[in-house]
């Protein structure tokens, strides 16, 4: 081993600076939050590569003084703070004051600015100012990231998966800052978000369409307050990223995430992931945001309690939005609705059930369907009175069945279309739930397991344990697979395509053996419900509509899809445009 020695100032400075930077999304963040300390208005991000060969940001903030121009590019240079003590309340957002002089460190920076509108201005590039002329603000333009790191260099991730992260962190700021026009330039994508309102700037972003399609939330508690947007579950919305921000802050929690796609797990289809952007207010006594050094993570110092409450909240608003093809405004006074009992979507249980006997002999002809006048409900089967009500849809008319497909009734407002085997599947899941168990039953003779890939080999023998949990016992000879056991409840039900659907549930090492379990009886409960294109009685439609009134999660299927869409006469009017 050699000498010890000294390294140089500027390899450390190197160092620190590669520890600080990682990729260009990390000096967008800074330079934007200086543009926003500068009390810009207008801020202008142009991009070449990813923001590797050109980054630059340009804005009408109140620029840097001549004198300061070199100075600022110094480690520990900041005009935001004097003293420890203005640490401990400082409000702007990027002090570390040594933002500027890390992204010099690592890439060829220039700063050009001007402090007042005489078009005077000063630039600094190579330690180096000069004049020249610009308008009032700061353009900050960085060429060739790392080109000095070629190490650090190597770590960057693809084209477009850096963009993403830069576009992202931009977004966040966008979102942040409805104050500000904003105007994003690059090879790929041309913006402008000119400056409006917080909820203007979300219909710019994500397109009027979210108004249709999300529930817009803004909620208060003892422990947050609570503004954004989150998936309608009956109106999937589909955006790559999910926005979080916690007192102004674009943060990165698992855990909130967690909570959130707990709180949708019967509502979306398996692979489907809920959208979110959402905005938490919470006393800044409760979050410590220093355990990170680029901030994104943050620690709530009650975080059991936070999310406990995020997880009740969610459920409120999903459970009160299923079956919405447009979702409801969740306000504080909604909340406060919810609490009153003659709000809530009440039932008799007895009642429903002492009259869901009836008989599939009784044949009704396609004209008892279509006589309005008349009740369609003689008085052996049922009356009036009885008819259901689906979410707050009282139902006064069962119209009859579309395409041997979907059931449709009028309400008193409007009118519901149910999609019979969604309702279906959703009775018998939550029947399968409370009924089934995994109890195995020994085969008399093995079963042979149809011809599997290679890859769906390794996953059944790799997953013994799970396999056997889930009832499947299975032994391997000459060259095959055959099952010895399997749970009582599939019996009639296993086939090829459902045993390889298992297979590839369980490749997806996050589903846990509850978890496995649960998609096997939505399999089974799809399996044994009514298929569409199958004629039923009206009996029939009206004792599924009973039944599916009974569940908890009447608005949707299995797999997430919605069992119900309704379309109120004002909607109807306005589609037939006798209002607009
Ligand atoms: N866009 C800008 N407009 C005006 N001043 C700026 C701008 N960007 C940077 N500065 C000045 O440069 C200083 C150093 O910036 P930076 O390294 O990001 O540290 P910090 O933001 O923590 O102070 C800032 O304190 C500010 O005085
Ligand atoms: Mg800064």
């Amino acid at each position: 081993m050699g000498k010890i020695k000294q390294l140089s100032k500027e390899t450390i400075n190197l160092i620190s600076a590669g520890e600080v930077i990682e990729n260009p999304s990390d000096i967008l963040k800074e330079l934007l939050e200086n543009s926003i300390d500068a009390k810009a208005t207008e801020i202008t991000v142009d991009v070449k590569d990813a923001g590797i060969s050109l980054l630059q940001v340009t804005d009408n903030g109140f620029g840097v003084e001549r004198d300061d121009l070199l100075f600022c590019l110094e480690k520990y240079t900041t005009s935001k703070l004097e003293s420890i003590d203005d640490l401990l309340t400082i409000n702007s957002f990027g002090f570390r004051g040594e933002a500027l002089s890390s992204i010099n460190a690592v890439s060829k920076l220039k700063i050009t600015s001007s402090v007042d509108d005489s078009g005077k201005a000063y630039f600094v590039e190579n330690l180096d100012v000069k004049e020249t002329s610009f308008k009032k603000g700061t353009k900050i333009e960085i060429r060739d990231l790392f080109y000095n790191l070629p190490v650090r260099k190597k770590y960057l991730k693809s084209n477009s998966v850096e963009f993403s992260k830069l576009y992202d962190i931009f977004l966040a700021n966008v979102f942040l800052n409805p104050q500000i026009t904003f105007k994003f330039n690059s090879e790929k994508k041309k913006v402008i978000f000119p400056k409006t309102n917080y909820e203007n700037r979300l219909l710019q972003v994500f397109g009027t369409d979210i108004k249709s399609k999300g529930i817009f939330i803004d909620i208060s508690n003892d422990f947050f307050k609570l503004k954004g947007v989150i998936s309608n579950p009956s109106n999937q919305i589909y955006f790559p990223t999910n926005f979080l921000f916690i007192n102004k802050r674009f943060v990165y929690s698992p855990q909130i995430y967690k909570i959130i796609t707990e709180a949708y797990k019967d509502y979306l289809m398996i692979q489907q992931k809920p959208f979110f952007i959402l905005f938490f207010e919470i006393d800044s006594r409760t979050v410590d945001v220093n355990v990170h050094p680029k901030k994104r993570v943050v620690k709530l110092l009650n975080e059991m309690l936070f999310l406990s409450e995020l997880k009740k909240e969610l459920n409120i608003i999903l459970e009160k939005n299923l079956g919405k093809s447009t979702p409801q405004i969740n306000s504080l006074n909604d909340y406060f609705k919810m609490d009153n009992p003659s709000n809530k979507f009440e039932y008799d249980k007895n009642k429903a059930l002492s009259n869901t006997n009836f008989s599939r002999n009784t044949k009704y002809t396609v004209n008892d369907y279509y006589k309005p006048t008349q009740s369609i409900f003689n008085s052996e089967t049922t009356d009036r009175e009885e008819l259901p009500t689906l979410f707050e849809h009282k139902i006064t008319r069962f119209v009859g069945q579309l395409h041997n497909t979907y059931i449709v009734c009028e309400t008193k407002e409007g009118v519901l279309f149910i999609d019979q085997h969604a309702a279906d599947e959703r009775i018998n899941l939550e029947k399968n739930r409370q009924k089934v168990t995994f109890e195995k039953q020994n085969l008399i003779s093995e079963l042979p397991l149809p011809y599997l890939s290679e890859a769906h080999k390794d996953i059944l023998l790799n997953n013994k344990l799970k396999l056997n949990e889930l009832g499947f016992n299975y032994v391997y000879k000459d060259n095959k697979f055959y099952l010895t056991t399997l749970a009582l409840f599939l019996d009639k039900y296993l086939d090829k395509n459902m045993f390889i659907n298992i297979l590839e549930d369980i490749k997806e090492s996050t589903n846990t053996v509850d978890k496995l379990k649960d998609n096997l009886l939505k399999l089974k409960s799809c399996k044994q419900s009514i298929k569409a294109n199958q004629e039923l009685t009206l009996p029939e439609q009206i004792q599924l509509i009973k039944k599916l009134n009974l569940c908890k999660d009447k608005g949707i299927c299995a797999h997430g899809r919605p069992t119900i869409i309704y379309f109120s006469k004002s909607e109807l009017e306005k589609l037939f445009k006798r209002i607009v």
